[in-house]
């Protein structure tokens, strides 16, 4: 048996191509004294990946990322073999690991290991510290989520009804997601926002206004927010997918006189900075999915050789809920 690992070996020029990557097969590694041995079982491909490719990750090294994996090997009594652990060595069927690198996985009945990438994960964390940390939402509050169909937009609209939420509109890159929105996943509207300008599709489907906007993407979803939010209304600034292939911002013709005027609050955060919220987000969610009350949204790519294709189709908006890819 060999480990394979995915390099990148140049910087992309907009969206990024297969050629761009190679895959690279070497010897499993071995744990060496204060280590352990593990055999990656799921991956989670992230829009943050494409943003780090112009420059932050190095070439020719493997690429980070979220991975869970079985401990097969151990050096370090703090690592037994057969636990499950997530840690962020990435793209790679194998890892060395030590204890401080990983965060062990508790054992939940019923609740399969994908969901510590989805709804437990860091993509359940950004939704679940988005609308109670930084929206502070209320109960029968109206929302607006860019990226909807995604990972953290599913997380989103599922999490803010469990939590009591009013009407939730959904802006997604296809008619089908959009639909999918509705009957799947508990958005009341959603709309295709190549449909038409955001802010006469979002004036459409949410004509009494919204209390929150949870902004996934960024560009002109911002402006029409601004335009529809209430009295002392809050914009949770998650992410800005529609600039990461763009090379360049995309602007944001906020209307700034009305900032002032509703009294609303823009407010961007970093997952990172929330990992205290972690223990709390297992106690919320973990009943629910139990119960079958909140169900994983997840799109599965089967397969390790297949990593690259999922990364690619998540940027061109092919997953609904949380991309995984799985090893066979
Ligand atoms: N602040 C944080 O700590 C934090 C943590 C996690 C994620 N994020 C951010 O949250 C956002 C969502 O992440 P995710 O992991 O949940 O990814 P995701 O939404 O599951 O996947 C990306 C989705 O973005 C949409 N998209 C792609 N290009 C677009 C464009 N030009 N304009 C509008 N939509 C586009 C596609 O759906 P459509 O078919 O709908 O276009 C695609 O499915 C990203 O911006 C990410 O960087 C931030």
């Amino acid at each position: 048996m060999s480990a394979v690992t995915v390099h990148q070996v140049s910087r992309p020029l907009g969206f990024p191509s297969v050629d761009d990557f190679r895959f690279v097969r070497s010897r499993v590694p071995e744990a060496t004294p204060g280590t352990a041995l593990v055999e990656n079982l799921l991956w989670s491909v992230d829009p943050y990946h494409r943003e780090m490719m112009d420059g932050l990750f190095e070439l020719g090294a493997p690429l980070e990322g979220r991975t869970v994996g079985r401990v097969v090997a151990s050096r370090d009594p703090g690592l037994v073999e057969g636990e499950v652990v997530l840690h962020r060595q990435g793209w790679r069927t194998h890892a060395v690991v030590r204890p401080e690198e990983v965060r062990r996985l508790p054992a939940f009945d019923g609740v399969p290991l994908s969901a510590f990438l989805g709804h437990l994960g860091g993509t359940g964390l950004t939704a679940y510290v988005g609308l109670t940390r930084i929206a502070r939402i209320q109960p029968g509050e109206d929302l607006y989520v860019s990226g909807a169909a995604g990972g953290v937009g599913t997380s989103t609209a599922r999490f803010a009804k469990l939590l009591g939420a009013g009407r939730l509109v959904g802006a997604t890159g296809s008619p089908d997601k959009a639909v999918h929105l509705t009957s799947q996943v508990g958005y009341d509207v959603a709309f295709d926002y190549h449909d038409g300008p955001v802010e006469e599709l979002l004036a459409q489907a949410a004509p009494d206004g919204i209390d929150v906007f949870v902004d996934n993407v960024g560009g002109p979803h911002l402006a029409a927010a601004v335009a529809a939010l209430r009295d002392f209304g809050r914009v949770v600034r998650i992410g800005t997918i529609a600039q990461y292939n763009a090379g360049r911002p995309v602007p944001s013709l906020i209307d700034d006189s009305v900032v002032v005027e509703k009294s609303l609050r823009i407010e961007g955060f970093l997952v990172k900075d929330h990992g205290s919220v972690q223990e709390e987000l297992y106690d919320f969610a973990v009943p629910h999915i139990q119960s079958g009350r909140l169900a994983l949204d997840e799109t599965v790519v089967d397969g390790f050789e297949h990593i690259l294709d999922a990364f690619l189709g998540m940027l061109r908006g092919e997953n609904t809920g949380k991309i995984v890819v799985r090893a066979t």
